[in-house]
Order: C-alpha cells, then sequence, then structure tokens
C-alpha cells in the first residue's frame, strides 16, 4: 500500500451523499445547455427516475461547437494507425466542420432526430464523425464492435430498426484485412429489418462493392456535402432523450441494448475528466480500447472531447505493430497525459518485454496516470507497471450499463493509498453494497452481491432499449431498491472494494464481455451436439478464455476431433473472432446435480487447477473423474 497525499475524496463523497441532488446540479454547470434543465432528478419518472428532466441540450456542441471559440486551433483528435503507419490531426475547428458535413449527409439519406443508425467501423477517424454526427442531429448511434460476425451485427440491426447503416470497406488486424462489407451485406439479408441507405468509407486496403440503390461512398457524399454547403447544425435534444444504445451481452445469446442518455452522460463525463482521471482541458488524454465499447464511446469520444482534451484513436494492438513499445511511442509522440487500458493489454506488453527494453528510447515525462479496467487487475500486472512506468497506476470499475466508473482512486481529487487487487472506492453517485442472498449488507471482508442502492447517478442507464420490463427484470428485481451489478465481492475494513468475478454467464475475454450462454447457443446448434457447457478457464494472457464442454448425440459417425474443429470454425462465424473460442472439448457425459443442472463451476474450478469440493448435490461423482482426466490430457487443471 503506498501513501500519497492528502485527498478531498471523503469530503466530495459526504456532500454527494448529504445532497445529491445539490451536488449534481452543481456538476451540471459544466456543461453548455440551450435551456438549464428545471429538476435535477426526478424520482417519479422512468423506470426509477431521471436526471435533468426540462434540460435541453446538444453533445456534438458540448465535445465540439462550444470549444471553437475558446481552442479551435486545438487538436481535437489525432489518430494514430500502428497498422498503415499514418497519423493525422484535427482542431476542434476542422472536426466541427467534418461532422457538421456528415451530419448533413445523413440528413440527406433521411436522418430525422430519433432515428437509429447502426455503426459498424474500424478504428479509423470517420467512426468518431460518424458518432458525433448523430449525435448532431440528435439521431441515435448504436455502434457495433467490428470483431463481430454478421449474426451479432443482425441481431443488433433488427432490434434497433436503424434508417441508415455506417461501415467502412475493412479493418486492419495483424496479419489480415478484414472486409467488412461482406459481413455488412449478410447482417442485412439475415435481418428482417432493412435500413434505407449505407454510407460505406472505401479503405485504399480494401475497396467494398457498393449496392445501387442502397450504398453511397462516404467520401463522395461529404465532399459534395462541403461543396454545396449542406452542413447541418446541433439540434435541441431533451436531457432524457437518447444518445445511443449499445449492446452488450446478457445472460442469453440475445444481446441486451444498453440506453444512454443526453443530460446524465454529459454531466457524469464531465466531472469524471477531472475529478477521476484529473485532467485538464488542453491535455492529451488517451484510451486505447475500441469505439465499439463503452469504454471507447465514454473515453476516446466523449469524455476527452466534451472536456476539451485532445483525443487519440489508436488503430493498433499493445504488441506486435510492431512491437511491445507501440504504447510508449504513442505516449512519446502526442506528448500524452493519461492513458486509459485494459490490463490485458499491460500482460501482453509484460509477456513480450518483461524488463521494459523498449521503454528507454521514448520520452514519457508528460506521462501522469495509468488507468486500468475492463477486468480484473491482477496485484502482479499494476506492480510491474508502477515498477515500470514510476506513475500511479489505477484500476477502476466499470460496466456498460454505468457508462462511467463505479469505484475508482480519484487522482483528481488527490488519490488515496492504493491497494493491489482493488479499484479503490466507490464514486460519488454510487451508494454501493454488498449483501447476502437475503439482500441483507454482510459485514467488512465478506464475500457477497454488489449491489448499488437506486438511484442510479448521472450516466447509467435509465432503461433497456425498448424493453423496460427486460430491464428491471435484469437489474431492479434480484435485490428490491438496488441495481444489481451481477459481480461478486466484498469491501474491506477501509472501505475499499474488492471485485472477484461475475455471479452470471458473463466471461471477460482480454477485456471483452461475452455471454457463455450465447456459446453454449451456437455449440447447441450443431447436429453432433446432444448438450453442451460453456466455462470461462483461466489465460495467462487474456485473463479468461472459453472452454467449450460437449457431448456429442449417439451414432455420430465423424471424429470427436472433427467435430470439435468445425465447433470452434462455428462460434468464430457466429459470433466473432473476437470470442476467441478455441476451445471444444469432447467428454462422454456432463456432471449434473440430481435436478438436472450442469456443475459448470466445478467444470472450471477443476480446468483452473483450484481446489474444489464434490458438491452435495451431484448426481454421479465419477463424470467428475472423467472431466478430470480428459482436461489433464489436453493440460488443464492439475496435470
Ligand atoms: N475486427 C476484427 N477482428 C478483430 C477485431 C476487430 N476490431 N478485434 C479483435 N479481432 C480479432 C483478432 O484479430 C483475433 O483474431 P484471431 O483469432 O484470428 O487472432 C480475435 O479477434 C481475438 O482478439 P483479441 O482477444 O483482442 O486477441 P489478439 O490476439 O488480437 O490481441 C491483445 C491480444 C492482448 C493484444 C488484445 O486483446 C488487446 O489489446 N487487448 C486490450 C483489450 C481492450 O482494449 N479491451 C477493451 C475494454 S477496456
Ligand atoms: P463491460 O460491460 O464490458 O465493461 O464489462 C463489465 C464487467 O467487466 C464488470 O461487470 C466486471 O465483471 C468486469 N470489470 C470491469 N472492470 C473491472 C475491474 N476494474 N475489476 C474487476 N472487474 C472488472
Amino acid at each position: 500500500m503506498t501513501t500519497p497525499g492528502a485527498s478531498r475524496y471523503h469530503e466530495v463523497y459526504a456532500a454527494w451523499k448529504a445532497d445529491p441532488r445539490a451536488f449534481w446540479g452543481e456538476a451540471a454547470k459544466a456543461i453548455d445547455w440551450f435551456t438549464p434543465p428545471e429538476m435535477v432528478l426526478d424520482e417519479k419518472a422512468g423506470v426509477y427516475g431521471r436526471w435533468f428532466e426540462g434540460g435541453v441540450g446538444n453533445v456534438c456542441h458540448n465535445a465540439l461547437d462550444r470549444h471553437v471559440a475558446e481552442r479551435g486551433d486545438q487538436k481535437a483528435m489525432i489518430w494514430d494507425s500502428a497498422m498503415t503507419g499514418e497519423s493525422a490531426a484535427w482542431t476542434y475547428a476542422e472536426m466541427r466542420d467534418e461532422v457538421a458535413a456528415l451530419a448533413g449527409v445523413l440528413r440527406e439519406m433521411g436522418v430525422e432526430k430519433g432515428d437509429r443508425v447502426v455503426v459498424y467501423m474500424p478504428m479509423i477517424p470517420q467512426a468518431v464523425f460518424a458518432m458525433l454526427a448523430c449525435a448532431r442531429i440528435g439521431a441515435i448511434h448504436s455502434v457495433v464492435f467490428g470483431g463481430f460476425a454478421a449474426n451479432e451485427l443482425a441481431t443488433r440491426i433488427e432490434d434497433a430498426t436503424p434508417k441508415a447503416i455506417l461501415s467502412a470497406s475493412c479493418g486492419l488486424e495483424p496479419g489480415r484485412t478484414v472486409a467488412y462489407k461482406p459481413l455488412l451485406d449478410k447482417a442485412i439479408e439475415l435481418s428482417i429489418h432493412k435500413p434505407d441507405a449505407c454510407l460505406v468509407f472505401q479503405r485504399p486496403q480494401a475497396q467494398a462493392t457498393l449496392v445501387a440503390g442502397r450504398d453511397r461512398d462516404w467520401a463522395q457524399a461529404v465532399a459534395d456535402a462541403k461543396a454545396h454547403g449542406r452542413l447541418a447544425d446541433c439540434v435541441p435534444v431533451a436531457a432524457t432523450d437518447p444518445l445511443y444504445v449499445l449492446y452488450t451481452s446478457g445472460t442469453t445469446g440475445k444481446p441486451k441494448g444498453v440506453v444512454r442518455d443526453t443530460g446524465g452522460y454529459m454531466v457524469a463525463l464531465a466531472w469524471s475528466m477531472h475529478a477521476l482521471y484529473g485532467v485538464e482541458p488542453g491535455e492529451v488524454y488517451w484510451c486505447a480500447s475500441d469505439v465499439g465499447w463503452v469504454v471507447g464511446h465514454s473515453y476516446i469520444v466523449y469524455g476527452p472531447l466534451i472536456a476539451g482534451c485532445t483525443t487519440i484513436l489508436y488503430e493498433g494492438k499493445p504488441v506486435g505493430t510492431p512491437d511491445a513499445g507501440a504504447f510508449w511511442r504513442v505516449i512519446a509522440e502526442h506528448g500524452v497525459t493519461t492513458l486509459f487500458t485494459a490490463p490485458t493489454a499491460l500482460r501482453a506488453i509484460k509477456k513480450e518485454d518483461p524488463r521494459a527494453e523498449h521503454l528507454a528510447r521514448w520520452d514519457l515525462s508528460r506521462f501522469r496516470a495509468l488507468f486500468l479496467a475492463g477486468e480484473r487487475a491482477d496485484p502482479a500486472t499494476v506492480q510491474w507497471a508502477e515498477e515500470t512506468l514510476k506513475v500511479p497506476v489505477i484500476d477502476h470499475w466499470w460496466q456498460t450499463e454505468t457508462g462511467w466508473a463505479i469505484a475508482g482512486n480519484p487522482v483528481g481529487l488527490g488519490a488515496l493509498p492504493v491497494k493491489h487487487g482493488s479499484p479503490t472506492v466507490p464514486m460519488p453517485g454510487y451508494d454501493v453494497r454488498i449483501v447476502d442472498e437475503g439482500g441483507r449488507d454482510v459485514p467488512p471482508n465478506t464475500m457477497g452481491s454488489i449491489v448499488i442502492a437506486l438511484p442510479l447517478p448521472p450516466g447509467c442507464l435509465p432503461t433497456l432499449w425498448h424493453a423496460d420490463d427486460r430491464f428491471r427484470e435484469s437489474y431492479l428485481e434480484a435485490f428490491p431498491g438496488t441495481y444489481s451489478t451481477s459481480d461478486a465481492g466484498f469491501v474491506d475494513e477501509d472501505g475499499y472494494l474488492f471485485i472477484m468475478g461475475r455471479t452470471d454467464d458473463i466471461i471477460n475475454v482480454a477485456g471483452h464481455r461475452l455471454s457463455t450462454g450465447g456459446m453454449e447457443e451456437v455449440l447447441a446448434s450443431h447436429p453432433a451436439v446432444a448438450e453442451c457447457a460453456v466455462v470461462g478457464v483461466k489465460d495467462a494472457l487474456k485473463g479468461e478464455v472459453p472452454c467449450g464442454f460437449v457431448v456429442l448425440k449417439a451414432g455420430v459417425e465423424a471424429s470427436p476431433l472433427a467435430i470439435e474443429k468445425e465447433l470452434v470454425g462455428l462460434v468464430r462465424e457466429r459470433i466473432g473472432p473476437v470470442a476467441a473460442f478455441k476451445l471444444a472439448i469432447t467428454v462422454g457425459r456432463l456432471p449434473k446435480t440430481r435436478s438436472g443442472k450442469i456443475l459448470r463451476g466445478t467444470m472450471k474450478k477443476i480446468a483452473d487447477g483450484d481446489d474444489w469440493a464434490m458438491p452435495a448435490t451431484i448426481d454421479d461423482p465419477s463424470i467428475l473423474d472423467e472431466i478430470s482426466s480428459e482436461l489433464s490430457r489436453r493440460g488443464f487443471g492439475r496435470t
């Protein structure tokens, strides 16, 4: 435990608790509203209350236009592609013009306020322009991560029913060009809902074939809009109107459409940029995630721009593009003060360059802090990063649903002492409790379910897209009066939180959130599979990777090995490469309780080589021996 100077955290958290409305009312002054909110919180509105009712504003105005007068010549965004070796930058004034022209194109395509627009794009500047252009005209964007396959994209198109889709010809992954357009065409074919129009950005690495009457060339359309002055202004949007819908893995194959509102999100992000991350306008902030994830929405695009920072959009990996010094190069070349990434990225760097020899080549003198999230930050990785980088390394915990950190170490308020393995303390707005199965608070250092007392703070989801009931069932019913995070953990005697794992079927693979239930649905659809179970097993690099146990139907002629290969291919085809599903293991039987419940937890413990106890309710204990020996034959568990 390290001990930095005094922190204002306790005083600020107490002030929020004493008067939440006054706290968020004050924070809302950071936003340039067209009409200030009439109420900070309307407890009776929505499912559990709505923030900033009566307020009218525009996120794009706050992210771009309002900064043009004061910092129009400052870089708003730097695009750095380690994949192509290119780098480019846009000032606030230039970016406003790009976005206004693209927004004009959206208008021509018939997109109006409240319409949905799906964005399926790689890490190129046009992806950011697309999000902001939607925000500018009050359209609701729904960004789909490029590592998802056509099927997953189709599910999202069907649920969001977009009027238009914005995409690009390809993404670039090490050693391969990922053609996006065939995936997009397939998804539209699979989906019952069809968009009216698509706008496609042609990258030089691959040319997409455009469908006549539906697809338009991006560069041409934007050039025309600029030439004819068809630029769109920021439209007034209610604080409670949605800015975006972001789909995330749920406990079934059907993803949940997390809704983000306009006003609360702006206020929460603005507060977090100075109080949590400790960055000032004009500084360079880099979130090395992807715009397809919530982290990318909040801290590649909206947070840094609302705060008047320079944001970095990085197309590349922490290693192999070209080496384990890639992150240090970006920090040095662009003067990054604050980096936010996933622990997996650091584990990858540490594995390639354990003595951090690449660091010596770069000047990191402006670098002040490293933030980690997306999965548990294991103490060994945090310690390595602290010793190597000699800056505070801050773990913080959040979810797609919350949109910003539930818990963290607020550098801007003065950092608290760090405890490895803990994302430190709840942020103002979050009354975090640890409860037992009956919803009763448990004493310090006792594991339990982590819940947050309602109302959730500004920035968190007000509901799921067109699914209030699913929202209630998924999050609010288990422990009445609270939001259930589906994470388990404990609070220590100093009030530090420890997040130990999920209580549902979600796993985190390289910081990517995936549902094992969704993978089971894919495996079960194979004609040779009688039953299956997917669990997340420990992985030194990615934290966890999925492992599928399958029982084949009697009389299947193909060899188990051939079917295992087909199953790996099937998950890649249906869910996408991001699932990192490479392990399908054929077994004779699955272990179950006497009531027929598959003992996934016990299988996971065996695969991880952890201690496990024979479940009292097990139907046939000998099946666990069969699973153990199959796993050890493949090098898992206690071999
Ligand atoms: N489009 C298409 N395919 C993609 C993709 C995208 N946007 N992103 C990832 N993929 C593919 C990868 O190419 C890989 O394919 P492969 O099986 O053919 O190798 C597969 O999906 C799995 O990707 P990933 O789990 O990311 O592994 P990786 O080997 O490519 O890279 C790391 C490993 C550690 C370098 C990488 O996972 C990483 O940088 N992680 C940081 C995580 C992060 O930023 N998370 C966001 C939340 S904060
Ligand atoms: P996502 O919605 O993709 O951001 O994933 C959210 C989940 O990732 C959480 O519910 C946690 O299980 C996990 N997670 C995110 N950040 C952390 C963290 N700092 N420590 C532990 N788990 C985390």
